[in-house]
């Protein structure tokens, strides 16, 4: 238990903490040098504050700290207000401060709570403390954002209690794969690691999001390739797997793959498989459902890489009217990050090609960065959850550990039908 100095609980590094302030930011104070000087790590700082950030003032190393009052929140309660208003929340993947930006600037234009994730490789590519820092930015400069950070596709135990030592407010133990990443685990297996995911996250109040059967394709060396039709989701399955793991949000297996080439035409049922998924949901009512590999590959995206020099063969995303039927039947978040991929990097072949004289990188990312706004944006409005960014007060991470305890925020679902 922290100090309590002058009526007023300080963590190790002598911050003020557990007290709501009214003003969105304000100075609260210089600390002491013998605080400021003990062994706390800034992640320890801002999980022991239950939620509120401190930040050093203009990103300077500074004995004066700022309190900000909407903290980063966990994905839990995002997905809970989510199902209260019909809607779905796009996750987008992040790997640098330009795609952090491109989000919350959507987000702001759009007043859209936001999901900002990493995968492993956005974590080893940007130092993710990097990352940990640039979201207690935006969370900074956006403090009207709701926002949840979150592990995507954690392979193993020690992957997902990094990320929370880290700060993410929400982790994918993704026991689909073994952690090599890319071997099928057996439902034992799966059952397992995930279980004890959501031991040690939800005693911490951190969100978890399981995955059951397996998706296609391959990122980064991640992902067990094939067309995504391998390994689809069992709804009996589905259903022992969230009664015995507890998970708060279910990643399914519909056929969908990530990256760019998904599906050789537009796809019908034959291929996305958008039937299992409401059989899925018409058994788990109460269990957030979570689309990945969710990509449309829009034509014109693919046709500005093209026509700069790209060389994209042809291919088909998962259409916006699938996702939107699946937000009418359960699904609760949306993984997008092929889009932003290809929007970037179309805007940045036009500049490089229509002026070949360019050298400032600040050239090619703004308009990159904007081709990401524009894409996110869009995605935010057709999933839903434009306009609701302040429908809710967060709930502190400390109050949504309690609520895990003590079994009010109940983590097992309602099961329908067997
Ligand atoms: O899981 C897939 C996401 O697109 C992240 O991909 O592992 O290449 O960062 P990545
Ligand atoms: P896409 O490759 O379709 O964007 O999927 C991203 C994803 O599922 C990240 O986990
Ligand atoms: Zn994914």
């Amino acid at each position: 238990m922290s100090p309590v100095r002058g009526g007023v609980r300080i963590c190790a590094r002598g911050h003020e903490i557990g007290l709501r302030a009214s003003a969105t930011i304000r100075t609260i104070g210089v600390l002491p040098s013998a605080a400021r000087d003990a062994e706390a790590s800034d992640t320890e700082v801002w999980r022991e504050a239950s939620g509120f950030r401190t930040v050093p003032r203009d990103g300077r190393r500074s004995d004066t700290r700022r309190r900000i009052d909407m903290p980063l929140v966990s994905m839990r309660q995002l997905l809970d207000e989510a199902a209260k208003g019909g809607y779905g929340v796009g996750a987008f993947n992040v790997n640098d401060m330009e795609q952090i930006q491109a989000i919350m600037e959507a987000a702001k234009e759009t007043n859209s709570p936001v999901i900002i994730q990493a995968s492993r490789g956005a974590r080893q590519f940007a130092q993710d403390r990097y990352l940990y820092h640039l979201i207690l930015a935006a969370s900074e400069l956006y403090p009207e954002i709701p926002i949840a950070m979150h592990q995507d596709h954690g392979n193993s135990f020690e992957t997902c209690k990094s990320a929370i030592e880290l700060g993410f407010t929400s982790v994918m133990m993704d026991g689909s794969l073994k952690d090599d990443g890319k071997t099928p685990t057996t439902f034992e297996e799966n059952v397992d690691v995930t279980r004890r995911v959501v031991e040690f996250a939800h005693e911490r109040g951190i969100t978890v999001e399981g995955e059951i059967g397996v998706l296609g394709g391959v990122e980064d060396g991640h992902g067990a390739g094939g067309s995504g039709l391998e390994h689809l989701t069992d709804p009996d399955q589905a259903v022992e797997f969230a009664e015995r793991t507890g998970v708060d949000a279910l990643a399914l297996a519909i056929g969908t793959s990530h990256g760019a080439y998904k599906f050789s035409k537009k796809p019908d049922g034959s291929v996305l498989k958008m039937d299992l998924l409401i059989e899925i949901h018409k058994r788990l009512p109460k269990t957030h459902l979570v689309m990945h590999g969710s990509s449309s590959v829009p034509q014109d995206l693919q046709d500005v890489v093209n026509q700069f020099g790209g060389k994209l063969k042809p291919t088909w995303g998962v259409p916006v009217e699938e996702i939107q039927l699946g937000i009418r039947n359960g699904v609760r978040k949306i993984n997008v990050d092929t889009d932003n991929r290809l929007a970037i990097t179309g805007a940045i072949r036009k500049v490089l090609w229509e002026s070949p004289e360019k050298f400032d990188p600040r050239d090619y990312m703004k308009p990159a960065r904007d081709a990401m706004k524009k894409v996110v944006a869009q995605r935010m409005t057709q999933f839903g959850q434009a306009g609701h960014a302040g429908d809710y007060k967060p709930i502190s991470i400390e109050a949504m550990a309690k609520g895990y305890k003590d079994g009010t925020l109940s983590t097992r679902p309602l099961v329908a039908s067997r």
